[in-house]
């Protein structure tokens, strides 16, 4: 996952592969809840792992569930209509499919047995409603404050004291805000031991039905049966009570499934998912209709969907969003790329969502140069005439994240600014990394930056901090040579036989792993640091064909979304083209002083003057060499850094390189 600031994403040129999705939001939620409240033990599989799921696997925990991790599988024990825990004060970050059923099923609990829960989450989660449903919980006696604003988590449930549950009366919902409160309160009920039937009846219209059929198709693999009468009047059987289903498998979230499906119409494609069907139990399944009416071809079986590109532009289509609830925001970015403007209607729930997405989406399409009309419950699009290289806000919904991610594949071939990228972190966590490895950037278009510069200038650790800030891959390539010097040294292969020493350079066995190297399986970290090493690494760094010999592997480390080269050439041979080369220029006395304090945390003691005349000799060695001396390339930004911290140095060079990148302010 990124945890960056922002993540600059290289233009997309094509779009192809396979992705494995991560388990459906919706079902992980519900089937976590109804496995926690069960009688039996559940083996779920293929369950998200993401904030929304943490949240919820946490507050079952703090209940008094029994959760165990088997391999790839959860084993839930449940609660079994007991209440081991009578007080707990639960977190529940923004998660919607967290707050609303546990508000519902702990007000059922605590006012059977006897409890009081206090549930709270993020700011935005205190701005999103939950009326509909503490004004339907309410006639039946359970006891519940809100602790902020009326209307609003954070909540009490529960008083302490138990208390009767009446039941006898038809409950009332409203589900014109949000089906959530339905599905809570479907899920809550059969917690209240009833022993006669309990019918909900749903005042008004409901919106986004299709969750409530997985609600329904859940609880029915939990053993009890809803009789549904249209989605107006719900009838729970007498004596209705969970029971565990044994095991149960998540399939692939449908909503996530929607970029890459979208992804594939775009970007040519094929793009193959896998884990989720064309008969899948979420509603947002449905969004192929979507992208078979704009053109895409989509194919599908049990298990799989596979889109690719058929008419182009796309066909501009209006879509009611109420049967395609969060799928729908993918007609967004679609749209971009349509033959018309196309409209998006029945999406007011779209203003008490992760954000005010109508709002939002708005906002940022705009910044890309679309057309944007926006209402009360509706948005239409016209794709950009002009398309422009962004800075997209994400205000911290993963949906707006996932969705102007795809507006790097502009035609324009423009990069695009995701900021804070680790939103997506609530339903996909490696959401970017996925789509990174399905695309192909346009051609030159991955951005480096160089650095370089004399012995003991800091350049590594400048170029490792850079890299981590930037989200960007990072080219140690000193340390190319020193593991190939070190392969050479232990196949017993003369360093002066610069032939021999390229041959062996040439099918390096080596593999980066986080901070690890790996030289034919063994771990060489800490030998590659070596100041031996680094010896051996000077003589063997001297013959052009070992050079040469590293320059593909050199080049493969441009990957997306960028790369932070370090070392003597980078700027002058291997990255000519390099968006920004920084060469550090520390006065030598100021690097024999860095030099020292190294040494002494590592024990050794060394005199200033030696290590002072050390570098100097090195300076002149390595300037004066035939192959690849020391010297900035002509374009380089010279930082001298003898003053200047690692953070300072690190400021600099961003301040540079926002400069150079083509992002409006
Ligand atoms: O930066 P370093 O100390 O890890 O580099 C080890 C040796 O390799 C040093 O002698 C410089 C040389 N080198 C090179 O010739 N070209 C590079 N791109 C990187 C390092």
């Amino acid at each position: 996952m990124y945890s960056t600031s922002f993540l600059d994403l290289p233009p997309i040129a094509h779009a192809q592969g396979t992705v494995r999705l991560p388990g459906s939001k919706s079902i992980s939620n519900r089937v976590l809840l109804l496995a926690g409240m069960a009688a039996g033990a559940t083996r779920i599989e293929g369950l998200l792992e993401a904030d929304d799921t943490q949240v919820m696997r946490d507050a079952l925990l703090a209940l008094g569930c029994r959760l165990q991790q088997d391999g790839e599988a959860l084993v839930i024990e449940g609660l079994a209509g007991t209440l081991p825990v009578h007080t707990a004060e639960l977190f529940l970050g923004n998660a919607g499919t967290a707050m609303r059923p546990l508000a519902a099923a702990l007000a059922v609990l605590a006012t059977r047995h006897g409890g009081a829960f206090t549930l709270a989450g993020t700011p935005r989660m205190h701005e999103r409603p939950i009326a509909d449903l503490l004004a339907a919980l309410r006639p039946l006696g359970c006891p519940i404050a809100e602790l902020g604003t009326p209307g609003y988590p954070p909540l009490r449930v529960g008083d302490g004291a138990p208390h009767p549950l009446d039941l006898a009366r038809p409950i009332r919902v409203r589900g014109d805000v949000s089906s959530q409160f339905l599905t809570a309160l479907l899920m809550a009920l059969p917690l209240a031991g009833s022993a006669q039937p309990v019918v909900i009846e749903v005042d008004g219209p409901l919106i986004s039905a299709p969750y409530i059929d997985i609600t329904l198709a859940l609880m029915a693999r939990f053993g009890v049966s809803v009789e549904a009468q249209g989605h107006a009047r719900f009838v729970l059987p007498a004596g209705a009570r969970y029971t565990a289903p044994g095991r149960l498998h998540v399939e692939g979230d449908a909503s996530g499934a929607s970029y890459f499906m979208a992804l594939g119409a775009i970007a040519g494609g094929p793009v193959r998912i896998e884990g989720l069907g064309l008969n899948a139990l979420q509603g947002d399944i449905r969004f192929v209709d979507t992208l078979r009416a704009m053109g895409a071809i989509v194919e599908g079986g049990q298990d799989w969907l596979a889109v690719r590109r058929g008419a182009w532009p796309l066909r501009a289509v209006t879509l009611d969003a109420d049967r395609l609830p969060d799928a729908a925001m993918t007609l967004a970015p679609l749209a971009l790329f349509a033959d018309g403007p196309c409209r998006l209607t029945g999406i007011a729930s779209w203003r008490v969502k992760e954000t005010d997405r109508i709002a939002a989406m708005a906002t940022e399409l705009r910044k890309v140069g679309a057309g944007v009309a926006e209402g009360p419950d509706w948005l239409t699009i016209t794709p950009p005439r002009q398309w422009q290289a962004a800075r997209l806000a994400t205000y911290d919904d993963h949906r707006m994240a996932m969705c102007l991610a795809l507006a790097a594949c502009n035609p324009a071939g423009l990069p695009m600014r995701i900021e804070d990228p680790r939103c997506v972190g609530k339903t996909f966590p490696d959401y970017f990394e996925t789509l990174f490895a399905l695309t192909t950037p346009v051609a030159d278009s991955v951005p480096v930056l160089t650095v370089d510069g004399p012995t003991a200038s800091g350049k590594g650790t400048l170029a490792a901090a850079l890299a981590a800030t930037l989200g960007y891959h990072l080219l140690d390539s000193g340390a190319l040579y020193r593991a190939t010097a070190l392969a050479a040294h232990q196949a017993g292969v003369a360093l002066s036989d610069g032939e021999a020493v390229a041959r062996i350079a040439a099918t390096l066995p080596l593999r980066f792993d986080g901070e690890r190297v790996w030289l034919a399986g063994a771990d060489v970290t800490h030998a590659l640091r070596l100041e031996t090493t680094g010896e051996l690494a000077s003589q063997v760094s001297v013959h052009p064909p070992v050079r040469a010999a590293l320059t593909a592997l050199q080049l493969s480390f441009r990957r997306a979304p960028g790369l932070v080269a370090d070392g003597r050439d980078m700027g002058t041979v291997i990255f000519p083209g390099a968006t920004l080369k920084v060469f550090l220029t520390a006065g030598s006395r100021e690097r024999a002083l860095r030099r020292q304090a190294q040494l002494q945390a590592r024990g050794v003691h060394a005199r200033i003057e030696d290590l002072h005349a050390d570098i100097e000799a090195r300076d002149a060695r390595d300037r004066s060499r035939a192959s690849a001396p020391l010297k900035p390339a002509e374009d380089a930004l010279l930082l001298d850094n003898s003053a200047l911290g690692v953070t300072e140095s690190v400021a600099q060079v961003l301040d540079w390189w926002q400069q150079r990148r083509p992002f409006a302010a």
